[in-house]
């Protein structure tokens, strides 16, 4: 059974020294898991003085954090609250749960492979830690694809990225810009009360982990650049920019991909306000869920040791495009 949950990816495979963390076999009880959920959102360094970006004691901090705020939870023993009917046709027909696990897909090998190149011990090991859970939010959607019947198209093969740093900043960004829209959309799925509680606590912890991602890949990329040659460094900054450039156009259009047997599937790589409706019947205007993403956002990071960085360029933009827009007052519940 489980075999078809449980596919052949190996975090060790490609990072050799790398330990797969031990989880709990039995499920916990709400003690434990209040104290892991205390644990991952709040975490300050006891190390004195600043941390200045690309020093040794910002790098050592960085990757303590990553391992200290560690979630423990396993996969196999979620609970998939049974939905009413209507909830569950909402649920299925939400346009997102191709991409959903095909991102988690691409990221694990992405961070992996990036990982692999990785001289310093430690960064390598946070590195791939990310990665191995990157794979477990892949199962996370496995499971609950499987326990709600959402059919899935094929899933294309994974090619190894030949420019694992090109691959690496990709994901790292677009998990930026994501995780800062999908904040605020699980806020309005929460507040709509159209999912029971159970599920929006299911998927908490991998909402809250992909905030320590990020996170953890700001400060890589401000550890990473300091530690450049002048002309490295600018290769470097040109490639972040072409990332950025990438990750515009891709979001700008409607991705078009094929799926394994060559079928083309649409998918919606700009799916946040289409996805704000489809949690929630409540009408919500642009800037008020855009304002909501900046106090998720604000909120999720609001426990980690403040010198450490956080990811600015979402917040950033967004609070720029707010200076023009006005908002409407809201339409009523439908
Ligand atoms: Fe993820
Ligand atoms: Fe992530």
């Amino acid at each position: 059974m489980d075999d078809q949950v449980l596919d052949a990816f190996d975090t060790a495979q490609l990072i050799p020294d790398f330990n797969a963390p031990q989880l709990p076999s039995e499920p916990p009880d709400r003690a434990t898991l209040d104290a892991a959920e205390h644990n991952t959102r709040y975490w300050t360094s006891v190390a004195p003085g600043p941390l200045t970006p690309g020093s040794d004691a910002h790098r050592r901090e960085t990757c303590r954090m990553f391992r200290e705020t560690f979630n423990p939870y396993r996969p196999s023993v979620l609970e998939w609250p049974s939905l009413e009917p209507a909830a569950l046709k909402r649920i299925v027909e939400l346009p997102i749960w191709d991409i959903a696990v095909q991102t988690e897909g691409k990221a694990r090998l992405r961070m992996a492979a990036y990982a692999a190149t990785v001289e310093d011990p430690d960064m390598r090991a946070a590195l791939a830690l990310n990665a191995w859970e990157e794979s477990r939010h892949k199962e996370v959607l496995s499971r609950m694809v499987r326990a709600y019947g959402i059919a899935l198209a094929s899933e294309p093969p994974y090619a190894f990225p030949k420019d694992a740093e090109w691959a690496y900043l990709v994901t790292g960004y677009s998990e930026c810009v994501d995780s800062f829209f999908a904040f605020g959309l699980f806020e309005v799925a929460k507040r709509s009360g159209l999912f029971p509680p159970e599920l929006i606590d299911t998927f908490e912890p991998v909402m809250q982990e992909e905030c320590r991602h990020i996170l953890l890949f700001a400060n890589w990329v401000a550890w990473h650049r300091t530690r450049l040659s002048w002309w490295r460094r600018i290769a470097f900054e040109l490639k972040v920019a072409r990332v950025w450039v990438f990750l515009g156009w891709e979001r700008i259009g409607l991705a078009r991909t094929m799926d394994a047997e060559g079928n083309e599937q649409q998918q919606d790589n700009n799916f946040t306000v289409n996805g704000a409706q489809s949690v929630s019947d409540v009408d919500i205007n642009v800037p008020d869920l855009m304002r909501l993403c900046l106090e998720e956002n604000d909120r999720r990071f609001s426990g980690y040791d403040t010198r450490l960085l956080r990811p600015e360029t979402m917040p950033k933009l967004v609070r720029f495009a707010l200076r023009f827009m006005r908002s409407k007052p809201s339409a009523q519940t439908s």
